[in-house]
């Protein structure tokens, strides 16, 4: 406000006062000023609007006596103008009133006067919104919905009127606006409303700058940060690196043996999104009892026991779930992969076994079946099959590991009648693995030897007058086949030089007994031979004949007679024995 128009207003309010009380010299002056002007500044001529001369006021002592305003004003006691000593600072004497008036009085003496006026103090927007704190922390959960409010420290502003704060200006974010109330009060406040969800896992903390703008001109602003912490709320569900993990275990680890970690993630806050693992085995399913998952690490390792011909794969099942109050779950798969072991032995069964072969069976004869199993897999469970030592028989394979024990060789009862066919059954492992089985293969007989005699020729000695009946030979022939191939029969064969002897002797077909049927003079017959034929009882049978040469020897059974010795072999043995017969003769 100019002076000027102040004055106006002075005489006015001058005029009005006066009308109303109708008290001259008592008549309230009200002059205004804005505060903070400098000292000196003209506030009012007192002695021209209290009608004073300007001659004797100095005489008079004209003076401002009011004691709590004084010391902001000053009298010019020359030319009776109210001037500015001290800054006035409205704020500060008025605080937030609107009116601020400082009363004065004034005196003259001789005689003593009072002069009594007003000092109208007019604001100006010399101060700024002031915020208490420059920066305020909101924490404001996840789960607020759009629209929610939050209440925010309202601003000072020292000024008043229309240099009070007005309006508000927040920094520009997606999250947040102002609800600012004004609603004819003296300063208008502002919220903050939310205007979209807030995610933690977007962002955590929220800055904003909360501007207060004054009704000033120029207007004047105060500013305050505003952080806002997201809450965290359980909203997420882990979520696993791999929805399939794959993995490969050897068969027998030992427990303990570490297999593979899985890992999940959960983008929430402490325990909600602190993970725990588990392993889901709703069947107890025995295979799944043999892995075990840490809690905290997700990693798998062995528990008991892991046999790959058990099972070749197993699917695990893991569970991860968070720790918040309501904890959210998530699963994944792990397919193990079990590796085969070298642990399992060859097995080999005789399925069916002919239990004696001929021994003129043909090669390739077909005596057994072997069956071999190997439960590992792969060149583990990959076998070979082989003969040790005998060259008569071989394996062949059949198919898949079905083999065959056939002939190899030809056989011989007679020099083996039995064969331990010792099979060796060997994977290919590293390092393999093998077992041995016997099979024992009887050998049947076939009627392949005749009986045999020790010697071609059989001599035989027969003394004369021998008793009738008696055995003089027994002939024996062997034949190395069994039972019926081995069982002899004995025949007399005639002999062509002899003539028919069946008169004389005949034999035992059994036991091979030559009997005498009669009694033999030498001086009649020294001498015959016939052959005896051996036969077995095989199909075919087979023989074999032995000549049989029979001597008769001479007894002393007629009186000595002195003849010419003859001079073939026969007469001169005959002679010699005569001798002999004749020396015992003698002798006796
Ligand atoms: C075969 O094995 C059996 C049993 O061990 C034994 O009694 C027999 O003498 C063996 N045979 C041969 C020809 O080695
Ligand atoms: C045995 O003798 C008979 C009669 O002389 C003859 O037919 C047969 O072939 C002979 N057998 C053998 C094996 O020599």
């Amino acid at each position: 406000m100019s002076l000027t128009e102040g004055h106006i207003l002075n005489v006015w309010i001058f005029f009005s006062v006066f009308l109303r009380f109708g008290i001259f010299t008592d008549g309230q002056i009200v002059y205004s000023i804005t505060e903070e002007v400098n000292p000196g500044t003209a506030v009012g001529n007192l002695a021209k609007d209290f009608n004073l001369n300007l001659q004797d006021i100095e005489r008079r002592g004209f003076q401002i006596v009011s004691e709590t305003n004084r010391r902001y004003f000053d009298l010019n006691v020359k030319t009776g103008i109210l001037l500015v000593k001290d800054r006035i600072d409205r704020d500060e004497i008025c605080e937030q009133n609107v009116k601020c008036s400082l009363p004065l009085e004034a005196i003259v003496n001789s005689p003593l006067n009072i002069y009594r006026f007003e000092v109208n103090v007019l604001d100006i927007n010399d101060n700024s919104p002031i915020f208490p704190t420059a920066k305020t922390t909101l924490n404001i959960s996840e789960l607020a919905f759009p629209g929610e409010q939050f209440a925010l420290p309202s601003p000072f502003d020292a000024d008043v009127g229309s240099n009070s704060v007005k309006s508000y200006k927040l920094s520009p974010n997606e999250h947040f606006s102002l609800d600012v109330q004004s609603g004819g009060e003296p300063s208008v406040s502002a919220e903050l409303v939310l205007q979209k969800a807030l995610d933690r896992e977007k962002q955590p903390v929220i800055e904003l700058t909360l501007t207060a703008v004054d009704g000033g001109k120029p207007p004047r602003s105060g500013t305050m940060q505003i952080i806002v912490n997201v809450e965290d709320i359980n909203d997420n569900i882990p979520v696993f690196s791999k929805s399939l993990y794959k993995a490969r275990v050897n068969e027998n680890a030992p427990p303990g043996t570490s297999i593979i970690r899985v890992q999940a993630s959960d983008p929430d806050e402490g325990v909600n999104g602190e993970i725990v693992y588990a392993l889901v085995n709703h069947n107890n399913d025995k295979h799944v009892d043999s892995f075990l998952i840490h809690p905290e690490t997700g990693e798998i390792t062995v528990k008991g026991d892991v046999d790959y011909e058990r099972k070749n794969a197993v699917e695990l099942r893991v569970q991860a779930k968070d720790k918040g109050h309501k904890p959210r779950p998530a699963l994944c798969k792990v397919l193990l992969e079990i590796v085969d072991i070298n642990d399992n032995v060859p097995k080999i069964s005789v399925t069916s076994l002919v239990n004696t072969v001929k021994e003129d069976a043909p090669i390739d004869t077909m005596v057994g079946m072997i069956t071999v199993t190997d439960s590992d897999a792969g060149k583990n469970g990959q076998v070979t099959l082989k003969i040790q030592g005998s060259a008569s028989f071989k394996v062949q394979n059949s198919y898949n590991n079905y083999y065959t024990l056939v002939v190899n060789g030809p056989l011989d009862r007679e020099r083996a009648s039995e064969y331990n066919v010792t099979i060796t059954a060997t994977d290919e492992g590293t390092p393999p693995l093998s077992s041995t089985s016997v099979i024992t293969v009887h050998v049947s007989d076939v009627n392949d030897n005749a009986p045999r005699f020790p010697e071609p020729v059989i001599n035989v000695y027969v003394k004369e007058n021998s008793q009738i009946g008696a055995v003089i030979h027994t002939v024996s022939a062997f034949d190395p086949d069994v039972g019926d191939n081995a069982r002899i029969t004995y025949y007399l064969l005639e002999s062509s030089k002899s003539g028919p002897v069946t008169s004389m002797i005949n034999i035992n077909s059994d036991s091979g007994d030559i009997r005498s049927l009669r009694s033999f003079n030498y001086e009649e017959i020294k001498t015959f031979e016939f052959k005896v034929q051996a036969t077995d009882s095989g199909v075919p049978p087979l023989s074999s004949n032995v000549s049989v040469n029979v001597f008769i020897l001479d007894e002393n059974d007629n009186s000595p007679l002195i003849i010419a010795p003859t001079y073939s072999v026969h007469g001169a043995e005959n002679a010699n024995v005569l001798i002999c017969f004749t020396f015992r003769g003698f002798v006796s």
